[in-house]
């Protein structure tokens, strides 16, 4: 596969944390830390995904500070408009200045019975509003007794990136669903063994160029103390961190992760 360089990403998806207040206080202080610290955001892209209700005050804060942190909405409808309650349109995300959107997260596959053709949907949306989507696929611990670590999530996958626009770009994560909040992480190799096929799923759908410039993610359980192990792996181009992207210092310690590479 041709080299190219990929910006790692360090994605915190916050869940249903944290209000609009205090989503501003927790950006700004998140961009001074960082800011202190010399942080090349270049280097090491940082994003936050807040709740909906908070996105407004993000976007407000990030464009009259200029601050270099990018944000998402943790999930986006199929739909564009209409009469969808409770519904987000991918279309009011990119009016306020989301560059991303997480979708099929195991937590929206789990408590809202998403299947992999509603993800598909909601790649497409996504790319129809200009978003880029953090596709998360995942094996549960019964998957994994029964099909091993990657059948799950390369056909989860396959099918999800069946809405992607060709020549638009996708971000993957691969969080399995039996590492997610349980603080047992999978071990970079397990991880980078997954990665790998996933790319390989990006290649067999979307072709080869896009496979070597798409960035795949490790998500479950990841932490300052893990996260140079995963980043040192040739498939792992970032992570999507959940409980540690709400501590301040340990989710900007993890976005400074170059600076821990070999402890
Ligand atoms: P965790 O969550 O880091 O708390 O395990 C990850 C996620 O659900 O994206």
């Amino acid at each position: 596969m041709a080299a190219v360089t990929r910006t790692p990403l360090i994605a915190g998806n916050w869940k249903m944390n944290l209000d609009h207040l205090q989503s501003i206080a927790f950006v700004q202080k998140l961009s001074w830390t960082l800011s202190d610290a010399r942080h090349d955001f270049g280097d090491v892209e940082v994003a936050v995904f807040p709740p909906f209700t908070d996105l407004r005050s993000v976007q407000t804060l990030v464009n009259g500070d200029d601050l270099p942190v990018r944000f998402g909405g943790q999930d986006v409808s199929a739909h564009d408009e209409g009469a969808y309650t409770g519904e987000i349109s991918g279309a009011f995300l990119a009016a306020l200045d989301c560059r991303y959107v997480i979708v099929g997260h195991s937590e929206r596959r789990q408590y809202h019975g998403e299947s992999d053709e509603d993800i598909a949907a909601k790649v497409s949306a996504a790319h129809r509003h200009g978003l880029v989507p953090v596709v998360c696929v995942g094996e549960t611990a019964e998957d994994l007794e029964q099909h091993g670590p990657s059948a799950v999530p390369v056909a989860q996958l396959r099918v999800a990136l069946g809405g992607a626009r060709k020549g638009s770009e996708v971000v993957v994560a691969y969080e399995p669903v039996w590492a997610i909040g349980s603080g047992q992480a999978a071990t970079s190799e397990q991880a980078q063994q997954v990665c790998q096929a996933l790319r390989a799923v990006v290649a067999e759908v979307l072709g080869d160029e896009a496979a070597a410039a798409t960035r795949i993610l490790y998500g479950g359980s990841v932490k300052a103390a893990n996260i140079a192990g995963f980043m040192r792996e040739a498939d792992i181009d970032g992570a999507l961190v959940g409980g540690a992207s709400l501590q301040l210092e340990e989710f900007a310690s993890i976005a400074r992760y170059q600076k821990h590479v070999g402890t």
